[in-house]
């Protein structure tokens, strides 16, 4: 889930070897067949879609193309599945996520789902979470006619693989 790439070029400055690929480049992240020959990971980092907040691409296995809420965790499910079974034991995965809300879909607590769909496969938390500020966002400056709590801000939640 490269995107513009952050992550890749973060690496590079610090001289971490590191593997990066996008559905704009054909690869599937939730696929087995995208993993193969590519061995075990000590550390990944996940900035998938926050469902449909922002479409990025036509691409049927694109997340931000799931159709209903229930279509997107089936597979955000498939994605922490794949993602557990090529981390080394012992290592680390990093997933960056905030919640949505739409009219028609109601509020859907992403955040939350993610802990759960980890605790599932086994992973645990070791650390607190990492709350990403977004004072940058247009909400965050405007004066709404209704009563309610924006949500400004994103979370980095840093799970672990046991080592037995
Ligand atoms: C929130 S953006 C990542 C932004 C990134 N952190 C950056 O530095 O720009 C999510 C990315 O996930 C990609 N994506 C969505 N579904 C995917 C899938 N099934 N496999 C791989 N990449 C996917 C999108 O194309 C998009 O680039």
């Amino acid at each position: 889930m490269t995107g513009s790439g952050t992550c890749a070029d973060v690496c590079r400055e610090l001289g971490i070897e590191c593997l990066s690929f996008d559905i704009r480049d054909g690869k599937d992240a939730t696929s087995r067949q995208s993993y193969v020959g590519l061995g075990e990971f000590d550390f990944v980092w996940l900035h998938p879609p926050y469902w449909r907040q922002k479409v990025y691409t036509d691409d049927p296995m694109d997340l931000s193309n799931a159709a209903s809420l229930r279509d997107f965790l089936l597979r955000y499910t498939s994605l922490i599945a794949v993602v557990r079974w090529r981390m080394a034991a012992g290592g680390k995965l990093a997933i960056l996520m905030g919640d949505y809300s739409d009219r028609e879909a109601g509020y859907c607590p992403l955040i939350y789902h993610t802990q759960r769909l980890c605790f599932e496969f086994g992973l645990v938390q070791k650390h607190t979470q990492i709350i990403r500020f977004s004072h940058g966002a247009s909400s965050s400056g405007r004066v709404y006619k209704s009563s309610f709590i924006p949500g400004l801000h994103d979370v980095c939640t840093i799970m672990e693989r046991p080592v037995s």
